[in-house]
């Protein structure tokens, strides 16, 4: 491969695909009181003490402004029997938030039933990524349910642990 700008998005974005990652969902309470909710292939964990976590969010995401501005939010990650709120979540302007049961934790970020763990955090850091910005959250409060099985996504496909493969419903012009 040669320098950076030959990089070619298609195949960049296709190799990127060879890494299996979970779904989350991000969740955050809106100045306006309304409630932000972006599915999320970016979240990875970063350091135990002090306990920070990142993911990364597309400068052309519409709720970008407000999870900017947002006191807290929370991480909720998706097991096996949650792809349709992995495709709920994935769609811009969508009404996300129909029949999606959910409590409210810090900050009134809602913690989505079901989840295979909840983390809640205050920003910690904003940092340029490109055609992203990545956010590092400071996590506050935990909640682990390690029964579930996890939903993956891996080449572009929602899996299981089993292999089972399921194209999301959202075409994604990202690499996600
Ligand atoms: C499995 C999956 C993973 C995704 N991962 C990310 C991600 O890491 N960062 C991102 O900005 N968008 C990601 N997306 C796309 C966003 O969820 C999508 O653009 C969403 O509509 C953004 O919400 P908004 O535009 O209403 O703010 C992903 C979508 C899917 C289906």
């Amino acid at each position: 491969m040669g320098a950076l700008a030959e990089v070619e998005p298609r195949a960049f974005r296709q190799a990127l695909g060879q890494f299996a990652t979970g779904v989350a969902v991000i969740t955050a309470q809106a100045g306006d009181g309304s409630a932000i909710g972006l599915t999320m292939s970016s979240f990875n964990s970063v350091s135990v003490d002090p306990p920070l976590i990142l993911f990364s969010i597309d400068r052309k995401a519409f709720s970008l402004q407000a999870m900017t501005e947002a006191k807290g939010y929370a991480v909720n990650i998706l097991g096996r029997d949650q792809e349709h709120l992995s495709n709920k979540f994935a769609k811009a302007l969508g009404d996300k938030w129909a029949a999606v049961e959910h409590t409210l934790g810090h900050m009134a970020a809602p913690l989505i039933a079901g989840a295979l763990a909840h983390f809640e955090c205050t920003p910690y850091a904003h940092y340029d990524g490109g055609d992203h910005v990545i956010f590092v959250g400071r996590v506050v409060r935990f909640s682990a349910y390690p029964a579930n099985e996890p939903l993956i996504f891996f080449r572009g496909a929602y899996r299981g642990l089993q292999g089972t493969e399921r194209s999301p419903e959202w075409p994604l012009p990202m690499h996600y």
